[in-house]
């Protein structure tokens, strides 16, 4: 009997393909990697993997396992049958096993047993190799196509933002210089010769012998890119690379991370903002939750993630606080009602409260006019139980592109402010702290310029930025959302670096 019409079947069939076909008496090839062994007398079972399922291939006669050790990858020839066993439904009985690239058990450093995430992140090339690490990277692929899906189906267009820039969009100080080459052009005797031309600070070349003319940054935010198609396509997003020498070691950093960015035209309130977030939000929650396919696939990944979740690692706050570590029902309570949004200067009125009812409650006491720290972001978030939207900061500790709160027609406001905020929010979340970082732009020129100066930008480098709102110009805004952390806070996995192929941080850039 032929099988099936298969897709792409000039590869190898996957055991997915091969298992959704069901058993059959129709000899086929797995190609797999032998996650265990067990060898009996005159049996031996082994767990093959092939990274889109596993399936329990059974070796009959003495010797068959001769060669098959945990790690080596195999070619095994045979027959899907229905399982007399009672832990699966099926498995694969084994004609011929071959084995393919071999494995020396003794010093594969990925063991049968569960080794710790710090030993694997030292072995990142190797952890995809593990069932929690490569369903880590099956949910990242699915959640990313949710997003694209979501995206489009709402008339945005991706657009692919540079990753070296000449700006520094959060004026943070945190960008990653670029190392500017000296070219010596081969043709040098004809290129015209600049001598004279004013040397660089920190070189006696020329101007004109390095690569660029000017400094040039890895960038940290692809928003004041994004902004310029926006000013022809009015919904565009970004799922981009971003790179902050931040030298925090916590959970929640990178210094190289993915953003998903989106920007908006023809919006004249930060409230019509927040409710496209968290629609999107919500409604890829959704399909998370209820669609089939992919969504189902993701949902399964998920149990084994969680069931993988190393008990040092358990320290996963958002997790901590359910009982049996489910995989699902955070995500089934954020979907499930409209997320709380408070002001900025209330969330400080509610952490000094709590900080009088128990003194010493937050290392650092909650002060207007200063940024709110990671306890105090998971505090609120916790409070409300939820995702929590926090508005209106206070100017001074934000970037120059945020639109003042008093040029929002929306804006009430409220008592109690002890100075200008903006029109910005950052989204919240229990366990986590800071997800989604957002705001209305500033789109009038004079004030954009008067910003810039204040906040000691060269006004000659945002030419091309202050060209935007020369010419038809238009109200708009936008957000930026910590993939990693949107893929943590899903997944439950506790450690930014565990949910990244190769993670990069202070100290840390290997491969
Ligand atoms: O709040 P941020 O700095 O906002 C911006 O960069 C805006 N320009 C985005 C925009 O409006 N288009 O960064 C956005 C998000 C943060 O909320 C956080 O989730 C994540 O990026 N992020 C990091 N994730 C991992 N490691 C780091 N070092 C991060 N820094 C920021
Ligand atoms: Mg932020």
């Amino acid at each position: 009997m032929q099988p099936p019409q298969r897709i792409l079947a000039v590869l190898p069939p996957t055991i997915r393909t091969i298992l959704s076909e069901g058993p059959s008496s129709s000899s086929q090839t797995v190609h797999a990697w032998v996650r265990s062994i067990r060898a009996h007398k005159n049996v031996a079972f082994a767990e093959v993997d092939d990274g889109t399922a596993r399936v329990q291939a059974v070796l009959k006669g003495k010797g068959m396992e001769a060669g098959l050790t945990q790690g080596c990858s195999v070619a095994l020839s045979g027959t899907l049958q229905a399982s007399t066993g009672k832990k699966q439904a099926v498995e694969f009985m084994v004609e011929t096993a071959k084995t393919i690239g071999a494995c020396d058990p003794d010093v594969y450093p990925i063991q049968k047993q569960q080794v710790p995430p710090a030993y694997l992140r030292d072995h990142a090339h190797l952890r995809f190799r593990t069932a929690r690490t490569a369903a880590i990277m099956r949910v990242r692929d699915s959640l990313m196509r949710d997003w694209h899906d979501w995206f489009e189906s709402n008339e945005f267009v991706h657009i692919h933002t540079p990753i070296l820039t000449s700006s520094d969009c959060e004026g943070a100080g945190e960008a990653f210089a670029l190392v500017n080459p000296i070219v010596n052009h081969p043709t040098s005797a004809s290129a015209p010769q600049s001598s004279s031309a004013s040397a660089g600070p920190s070189s006696s070349q020329s101007t004109s012998d390095r690569f660029f003319p000017h400094p040039v940054n890895l960038t940290v935010s692809s928003q004041l890119h994004l902004e310029c198609p926006t000013h022809a396509l009015p919904r565009t997003y970004t799922l981009s690379p971003a790179f902050r020498a931040e030298p925090s070691l916590t959970s929640r950093h990178l210094s190289e991370f993915y953003m998903l960015e989106a920007e908006v035209a023809f919006v004249d309130t930060l409230d019509q903002l927040l409710d496209a977030v968290e629609k999107g939000m919500r409604e890829v929650l959704h399909r998370l939750m209820w669609e089939h396919g992919r969504g189902e696939r993701t949902r399964k990944d998920l149990e084994i993630i969680r069931d993988h979740e190393p008990a040092d690692d358990y320290g996963s706050p958002h997790l901590a606080a359910e009982p049996e570590r489910p995989a699902l029902s955070h995500l089934i309570n954020a979907a499930a009602r409209p997320f709380a949004r408070m002001t900025y200067t209330s969330a400080i009125k509610a952490l000094q409260a709590a900080q009088e009812e128990i003194e010493g409650r937050f290392e650092h006491p909650p002060i207007w006019g200063q940024g709110l720290s990671s306890e105090h972001e998971r505090y609120l978030a916790a409070q409300n139980g939820g995702p929590t939207i926090i508005t209106h900061y206070p100017a001074a500790i934000k970037p120059f592109y945020m639109l003042p709160s008093s040029a929002d027609p929306s804006w009430a406001a409220e008592g109690g402010e002890q100075g200008e905020t903006v029109a910005c929010f950052d989204l919240l979340l229990p366990g986590l702290g800071e997800l989604i970082g957002g705001s209305l732009r500033e789109h009038r020129l004079g004030p954009l310029v008067a910003a810039m100066k204040k906040a000691g930008l060269k006004k000659e480098e945002y030419e091309w930025y202050l060209d935007l709102r020369r010419f038809g110009s238009v109200p708009h805004g936008g957000w930026g959302m910590g993939w990693e952390r949107w893929v943590c806070w899903v997944t439950g996995v506790a450690n930014i670096r565990d949910v990244v192929a190769f993670p990069r941080w202070k100290g840390n850039c290997r491969y």
